[in-house]
């Protein structure tokens, strides 16, 4: 049995990977890394770094998120989300490492009309998406002891993303427009760091062994799902500091109204059971854990 695990993090200052470094530190001895103290688009150091730090667990929560930019950096987009996820996994092989890496809802194009399994065929509308899908390809084909988590729409309350521009934008605006007609489960970063910690507990004793028997593609994401209309107009009520808001008017909107580099999928809420048959554990639904995000700011 394991005393201490060593594992290391990459994308420790993004929104997720900041809340999993607060939440795996206490498993065991972290280290933990973002760019430019590693460049993942630098495949030798890359390696290197795995080889040297010989963790139990390798977690990737970095990638080339800039969905808009994607379309004019393919290739960079294609370097960060694609090869270097399939570096990770090799070395994780060779290295006899459990590999936790995060993918997206993006990976589809949204016309199911129902929340998507796992095996649903992917068909990504941009390169973010299509870089992600092959990103979980490569890690698939390289096999071993991985979990590759699909989740959608991660927010905190620290960095850019949708709440805090909803919450920007009601300070600075007397009207604001959202789209009614792009569909996912917001998913609130701390609960998935939260999940994801429980996971590797549930593998302390023998991460390569528990890894492989659990091994594969699993979408964990935040409970039901909603408009970005209905989600911002629960950020808007449940503002902690609403004295601040300018806002007086939400009005429903289109995407067709809000042109973007990038097509996004419509609907595109990802259906959790196979996580929680499989492991029996689940995130809250994503008004609770809403209200929790913004309880805490
Ligand atoms: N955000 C979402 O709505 C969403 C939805 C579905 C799935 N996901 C997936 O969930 C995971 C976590 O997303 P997130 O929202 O936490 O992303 P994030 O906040 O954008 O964090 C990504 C991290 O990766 C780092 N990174 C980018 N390029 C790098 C490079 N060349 N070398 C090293 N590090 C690099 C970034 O550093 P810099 O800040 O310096 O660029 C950042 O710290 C990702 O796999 C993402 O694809 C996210």
């Amino acid at each position: 049995m394991k005393h201490s695990l060593r594992i290391l993090l990459l994308g420790n200052t993004g929104q997720l990977g900041w809340e999993l470094e607060r939440t795996l530190t206490p498993l065991g001895e972290m280290h933990a890394y973002d760019y430019p103290a590693i460049d993942l688009g630098d495949y030798k150091s890359l390696r290197q770094l795995i080889m040297d730090c010989q963790p139990d667990v390798l977690v990737n929560s970095a990638a080339y998120t800039a969905v808009d930019r994607a379309e004019d950096e393919p290739e960079l987009a294609k370097s960060i989300n694609t090869l270097a996820p399939a570096i990770m996994a090799e070395e994780a092989l060779h290295n006899g490492s459990a590999f936790i890496h995060f993918s997206t809802d993006y990976v589809f194009d949204g016309l199911k009309g129902t929340p998507y399994l796992e095996n649903d065929l992917p068909n990504p509308l941009s390169v973010y998406g299509s870089t992600k899908l092959a990103g979980e390809l490569a890690v698939q084909q390289v096999g071993g002891a991985y979990l590759t988590l699909r989740t959608s729409w991660v927010y905190s309350l620290r960095r850019d993303n949708f709440v805090s521009k909803v919450l920007g934008w009601a300070r600075s605006q007397p009207t604001l427009k959202l789209v009614t007609d792009q569909i996912s489960g917001p998913t609130w970063a701390r609960k998935l760091a939260g999940v994801t910690s429980q996971l590797i507990i549930l593998g302390r004793n023998d991460p390569n062994a528990w890894f492989s028997e659990h091994c594969g593609l699993y979408n964990l994401a935040g409970s039901g799902y909603c408009s970005r209309f209905e989600w911002g107009q629960q950020v808007i009520k449940l503002d902690p500091h609403k004295e601040q808001q300018i806002v007086r008017e939400l009005l429903p909107a289109t995407s067709a109204d809000f042109p973007t580099p990038a097509r996004r999928p419509l609907f595109s809420a990802l259906n959790c059971d196979h996580f929680f048959h499989t492991f029996n554990m689940q995130l809250p639904d994503w008004k609770v854990a809403l209200k929790l995000a913004m309880e805490s700011a």
